[in-house]
Parts: structure tokens; C-alpha cells; sequence
């Protein structure tokens, strides 16, 4: 007999729990697994993760966490992590981006996610404004969490979906946070120098003004968790490497899940300044989101072995980089035939902005009846931009190329072309 929970209806729930939407990224993987064990061969561009048949973590990685599970090493680690990886985070960010942090700056958790939760806690109260752009990254979800009030700037193709110091200065005045993301989930572009200097810049002057009257600080919430993914010409910078006046005011999101194709190892960082970080480790104290031991003692080590890391990174890119220009060329060809398509070329991270440009033509009005028709005509299955927070029905869509060999793009790919062609 199945027990049922007669009192357990929405009646028992939280406003808060009633409140919250799920992640609709999570929601579509879901639809794609139960096709593919009914035998469908998709090609499945929607998770932002990586298949380990395609992407490996690093053998070194492997072989340390193992060293430390045999080691016995398999108790609580300290609130804040190990003080080897913490220090290890301090060394890699002056070595590698040339920035200096006291060891107070570093908290490490159980990937990113708990750090962004935790640096929205520590920082953001009911009421406060935290500004974003749209197309982004679940800060619509955290902002919710923390009863903030989102103010969402919509961006574009024209900027690459990225924000800028423009578009954000008219909404600074009394916001609490900015939260950037670059090189970009979902876009996969990189934001230019001159404009992450223009934002930090911003911030500078708005936190002068503030000092001048009293007020709370503007704080930058900025991920870069996929900054060693970078293609081509395009490099990664970060405020603080541009502008040293804005350190006060930053606090980093970063972590091993994308920049060594390591997501289910769960280990994540915050730089920041030391008060914050102090107040995120006492809340992630409470929550227990901890990275798991053997992980933290084999990453400190591993971020300690620049040539390992090198070596990781060359053909991780380099696979990563192949799906890519594979995914965009076959693209841009089909443009210039005249089929209704367009993408962004590659520039970071592991993704492709795609826009099928079919809303308007025969019965087709939103992103979903796109998402439909792709994955019942050509098994091809991608994310709606909607998924990242944008209401528009503009056609734009996350590719995501972790998952998928190269010859499961050229595929899905030619099946994809075939139904553009009744639309052309
Ligand atoms: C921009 C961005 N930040 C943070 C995260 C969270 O990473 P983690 O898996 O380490 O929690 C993701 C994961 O997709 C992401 O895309």
C-alpha cells in the first residue's frame, strides 16, 4: 500500500518554497534524458555540463583526489576550507591574474552556487535593488531568495548579450549589487577590456559618492567561472585588474565545475573582502555546503602545478573550441544560403548564441514552438534564452557543446537544415 500525506498540500509550504520557480534549464534536460533512454539520438546541447565521455577532469586532478581519499582523508574540512587551498586560490589569482588578497579573502565551498547564495545573503536585504542584465544566470532566482528587488536590464545582440557601463549607470544610484558574468552563460561572449574598465570605473565614482553621504557601498558581484575558457582573441579581464579602486567593492564567484570540466567534484571559491567573506562562511557554516575534503586537498595541490594546468587547458579548449567553430561555420554557411538562422562566434565559456529566426513565419510565435519543433523534426535540442530570465520571443537560443561529440553536431546539424528549409 502507498502511504499518502493528507496534510501535506501547498497549505504546509512557505511563501517562499510557493514562490519559487524552478530551473527551467534543469526542467528541459530533464525532457531530453527520458527521450534518449526511449531511444531517441539526440544531439543534446542544452546542459551546461560536461559529458565525461567528451571531457574529462584532469588525469593529475583524478589521481589527487584518490591519493586523498586513500590517505584517509575524509572528515569535516574546516567552515572556510583548507587553509592549502585557500592559499592555493591566494597564489593562483596574483600568479595568473596579478591580483593580491590577504588569506581572509578566500571561502571555499561546494561549487559556486552556494557562493553566489551565500554573497547574496551576506549582502542583500529584503528591498535592496540588484541590478542585472537579462539574458543571465539564475540572479533572478537568487534576488527572489533574498527578497530583493530585481532591477533587469535587457540586453542584446548588438552587445554580444552583454551589459555595459551605459546601459548600467542609470539604475546604479540606490541598487545594493550589480551581478556580471563573463565570459557569458548563455552567450558565450566575452566582455572587452575597455568596457569591464568603463564598469569598474562606475563603481569607483558611485562608491565615492556614497562615501561623500553616508550610504551603503555598491557592491560587484562578479563570475567568472568560466574565465580560463577563453577562444581566439578574446582574453578575460576582471575589475580589480584594471582598476584597483574597485577591490573594496568586489566579490568574485569562481571554481573548478567549468574551468576543469569538473562539476559533480563541487568545489567553489569567493575573493572578496575579508568582511564578506567572513559573513558568507558563517552562513555557509548553517547550510553545511561545504566542497568535499579529498577535493579541496587535491585541488590546492593542482592549482599549484601551472604546467598540469596548461597542458589541461590546451586541449580542453581545443575540443571545446572544435564543437564550437563546427557549430558556428555550418551556421553562418546556412546564413549566407539564405536559411533563417544567425549565430555569435565563440568567444568564451562553452556555449553559442543561436538565433533561429523563425518566429512570424507560418504558425510560429514563440521560442518554445522553435524548441518543439527542433527537438520533434531534428533532434536537436537547445535552451530558450527565456530560460536565462528574457521574456522576448526573438528566436535566441543556448547551444552548449560539453556534451556532444563533434560528429553528433554534423548530424544534427544537417537534420536542422532540413527544417529550416521549409521555413525559407
Ligand atoms: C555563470 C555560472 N555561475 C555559476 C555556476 C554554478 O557553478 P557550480 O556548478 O560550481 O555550482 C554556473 C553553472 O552553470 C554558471 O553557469
Amino acid at each position: 500500500m502507498t502511504t499518502t500525506f493528507p496534510v501535506c498540500d501547498d497549505r504546509s509550504l512557505s511563501q517562499l518554497a510557493l514562490g519559487l520557480t524552478g530551473s527551467e534549464i534543469l526542467k528541459i534536460s530533464g525532457e531530453i534524458r527520458v527521450l534518449a533512454e526511449a531511444g531517441h539520438d539526440i544531439c543534446n546541447l542544452t546542459v551546461g555540463d560536461f559529458s565525461p565521455k567528451e571531457f574529462r577532469i584532469p588525469q593529475v586532478l583524478e589521481g589527487l583526489i584518490a591519493e586523498a581519499f586513500a590517505k584517509g582523508e575524509t572528515n569535516y574540512p574546516p567552515s572556510d576550507g583548507t587553509k592549502e587551498l585557500r592559499q592555493a586560490v591566494v597564489r593562483y589569482y596574483d600568479d595568473v591574474l596579478g591580483l593580491k588578497y590577504p588569506l581572509d579573502s578566500v571561502l571555499i565551498a561546494g561549487g559556486a552556487r552556494p557562493i553566489i547564495f551565500s554573497a547574496y545573503a551576506a549582502v542583500v536585504d529584503p528591498g535592496d535593488k540588484v541590478v542585472y542584465p537579462i539574458p543571465s544566470w539564475n540572479n533572478n532566482h537568487y534576488t527572489y531568495f533574498m527578497r530583493g528587488v530585481p532591477v533587469e536590464i535587457t540586453v542584446g545582440p548588438e552587445t554580444n548579450f552583454l551589459p555595459t557601463a551605459d546601459l548600467l549607470r542609470p539604475h546604479i544610484r540606490d541598487a545594493r549589487m550589480i551581478c556580471i558574468c563573463t565570459p557569458l552563460n548563455p552567450a558565450g561572449t566575452v566582455m572587452a577590456r575597455e568596457e569591464v574598465e568603463r564598469i569598474a570605473r562606475l563603481v569607483v565614482e558611485e562608491n565615492e559618492r556614497r562615501a561623500a553621504t553616508g550610504e551603503r557601498a555598491l557592491l560587484i558581484l562578479w563570475d567568472q567561472v568560466y574565465w580560463m575558457l577563453t577562444f581566439g582573441a578574446s582574453r578575460h579581464y576582471s575589475p580589480p585588474q584594471l582598476v584597483p579602486e574597485v577591490q573594496p567593492y568586489t566579490i568574485f564567484v569562481d571554481g573548478i565545475s567549468k574551468a576543469f570540466a569538473a562539476t559533480g567534484l563541487r568545489v567553489g571559491w569567493t575573493v572578496a573582502p575579508p568582511p564578506i567573506t567572513a559573513r558568507m562562511r558563517d552562513i555557509l557554516g548553517h547550510v553545511g555546503a561545504w566542497a568535499p575534503r579529498p577535493e579541496q586537498i587535491a585541488v590546492a595541490k593542482f592549482l599549484g602545478m601551472r604546467s598540469a594546468i596548461d597542458d589541461f587547458h590546451e586541449s580542453m579548449i581545443r575540443e571545446l573550441q572544435l564543437r564550437l567553430d563546427l557549430l558556428f561555420d555550418r551556421i553562418d554557411a546556412m546564413r549566407a544560403e539564405g536559411l533563417p538562422i544567425r549565430a555569435i562566434a565563440p568567444q568564451g565559456a562553452i556555449y553559442l548564441s543561436v538565433q533561429f529566426d523563425l518566429i512570424g513565419r507560418g504558425a510560429i510565435k514563440t521560442n518554445e514552438q522553435i524548441r518543439r519543433l527542433l527537438l520533434d523534426d531534428a533532434d536537436f535540442a537547445v535552451v530558450p534564452f527565456q530560460a536565462f530570465g528574457l521574456p522576448n520571443e526573438t528566436g535566441w537560443f543556448r547551444l552548449s557543446v560539453g556534451a556532444v561529440s563533434p560528429a553528433q553536431i554534423e548530424t544534427g546539424l544537417a537534420r536542422v537544415r532540413n527544417v529550416l528549409a521549409r521555413y525559407a
